[in-house]
């Protein structure tokens, strides 16, 4: 078999792939060059901002499959029994850069994105179920503390435990993140969460709030912190872990759970459950299993497929809505937003990123177009266009009334900033795991840049949450407690 010309962008059989057109052997190269002007020009533009927050990451495809029947709470097609979801996943750190460690202590996003029959629902969650604040406003200052200093850019501990220790409604993901489950050993051993609360409702219009459980089938395995930064010399461990799995053919999955609460209890519940720094606890809400999801296909080109994907909490399908969770209403927003800027306006036409259903949207034209828009283009149109689904999202709706504030949540019976905790702390630590987060703690406000001030207010944080914690961290840095 002969092997084929290469060939530019616009398919012409390229003259040369080495050498360019020049004014004799050893003279000046030519303007007329285009293919040369082309691989250098295209070459120029061949990246994409990285995300702003998740930027080091992987993911491969796959397909999730419901075993159980939960019609009763939701009618979206992909949460029907017996059916199968293809799905894309991406897994992430937050703070760092694209070459940055896999291995960094760090949240690690847990990004699904199933192609169902109504278009993409994405969920875009991590590996914790809660997160270090509970309103949209102040994200951006959150993320600034982890990332670099103006200065010297440089990551500053001091800047991050200032952020944490003024904002205590962080304690509890602070807490998580500094038990070895903040150093997963790979991205196959870890939980995934929804984190927010979302609402279902039925074909009979029966709504109830939900949260997703993704729990990891190779079982939870943590790194210690004196692991994680041996493999810091081996920044895409975990990409490369992944990768090879799949490769081997040796797919992992993860068994896919909710805790389903009624509409109404959510009034008068002991906490808050839209708050996004609490979980519900299980014996208020135990766990329903209701599928699995599986990863059995690589990208076969990252770029197109991980780089230019495209999450977005937005993407929610018929029978799924959102919540009065503040930082979901926040995020409804920021996805499609950064998209649009990070990608590119089209970025749905994208073929990771195009949903798996036939679009019929009266959205036009714009740069890089390419899909056909047949006429008519406007609605509401008498030219046999397609018309809106109203019917599917009319029992979408619950009553929501109040003054125009800017307040924070009014308190729940129980709501405070320490009790989960606490809770994580008292009960579900193993002695060993405590230990290992007092030295995790310890080493983190160990780094130079972290003042005294600080480590007492350090301290105070910890000893809030609990009294033998608050002891640990003092010892270890050498404040008194
Ligand atoms: P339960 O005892 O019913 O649940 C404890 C949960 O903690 C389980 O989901 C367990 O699942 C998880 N867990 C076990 N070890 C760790 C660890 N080292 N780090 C983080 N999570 C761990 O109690 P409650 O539901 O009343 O929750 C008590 C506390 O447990 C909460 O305050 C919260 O901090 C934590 N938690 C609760 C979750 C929830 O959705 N209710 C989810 C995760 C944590 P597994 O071992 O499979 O991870
Ligand atoms: C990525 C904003 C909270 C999980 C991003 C990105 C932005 C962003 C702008 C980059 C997206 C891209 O370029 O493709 C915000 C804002 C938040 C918020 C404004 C709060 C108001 C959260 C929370 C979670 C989360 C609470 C998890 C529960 C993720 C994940 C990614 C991401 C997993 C990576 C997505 C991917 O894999 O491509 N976020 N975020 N974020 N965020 Fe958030």
């Amino acid at each position: 078999m002969s092997v084929p010309y290469s060939t530019d962008d616009a398919g012409h059989p390229a003259p040369s792939d080495g050498l360019s057109q020049s004014v004799g052997p050893n003279g000046p190269l030519l303007l007329q060059d285009h293919f040369l002007i082309q691989k250098m020009a295209h070459f120029n533009r061949e990246r994409v901002p990285e995300r702003v927050v998740h930027a080091k990451g992987g993911g491969a495809f796959g397909e999730m499959e419901i075993t159980e029947d939960v019609s009763r709470y939701t009618k979206a097609d992909l949460f029907q029994k017996g059916k199968k979801t293809p799905l894309l996943i991406r897994f992430s750190t937050v703070a760092g850069e694209l070459g940055s460690a896999d291995t960094a202590r760090d949240p690690r996003g847990f990004s699904l994105k199933f192609y169902t029959e109504h278009g993409n629902y994405d969920l875009v969650g991590n590996n914790t179920p809660i997160f270090f604040i509970r309103d949209p406003s102040k994200f951006s200052d959150f993320i600034h503390s982890q990332k670099r200093r103006a200065d010297n850019q440089l990551r500053d501990h001091n800047m991050q435990w200032d952020f944490w220790t003024l904002n205590p409604e962080s304690a509890h993901q602070v807490s998580f993140l500094m038990t070895d489950r903040g150093t997963p050993k790979t991205w196959r051993h870890m939980h995934g969460f929804g984190s927010h609360t979302f609402l279902w409702y039925n074909a009979d219009g029966q709504k109830f709030w939900v949260k997703y459980h993704f729990k990891t089938d190779q079982g939870v395995e943590n790194l210690t912190a004196d692991e994680a930064k041996a493999m810091e010399g081996d920044p895409d461990a975990h990409r490369r872990d992944l990768w090879q799995a799949i490769e081997q053919g040796d797919y992992p999955s993860w068994t896919v759970k909710v805790q389903v609460m009624p509409f109404e209890d959510a009034t008068n519940y002991r906490i808050n459950p839209f708050d996004l720094t609490k979980v519900w606890p299980h014996e208020d809400y135990p766990e329903i299993t209701i599928g699995k999801f599986t990863l059995n296909r690589n990208p076969s080109n990252y770029f197109a497929e991980i780089e230019q994907a495209a999450f977005e909490p937005s993407n929610l399908v018929p029978g799924i809505g959102g919540s009065p969770d503040k930082m979901l209403q926040g995020r409804l927003f920021s996805y499609p937003d950064t998209h649009r800027y990070r990608i590119g306006p089209n970025y749905l036409q994208l073929p990771v990123n195009q949903p798996k259903v036939q679009t019929r949207s009266y959205n036009f034209d714009g740069p890089m177009t390419y899909a056909n828009n047949a006429d008519p283009v406007y609605a509401p149109n008498t030219a046999g266009g397609a018309v809106s689904a109203n019917e599917l999202y009319e029992d979408e709706h619950y009553h929501v009334s109040g003054d125009m504030v800017r307040s924070a949540y009014e308190l729940h019976k129980e709501d405070d900033d320490f009790s989960q905790a606490r809770a994580l702390w008292e009960n579900v630590l193993s002695e060993s795991e405590r230990t290992n987060m007092i030295g995790n703690i310890v080493g983190h406000a160990s780094a130079p840049e972290v003042t005294g001030d600080m480590k007492k207010r350090v301290v105070e944080y910890w000893t809030n949450v609990h009294p033998d914690l608050g002891a640990g961290v003092a010892e270890g840095l050498g404040v008194q407690a």
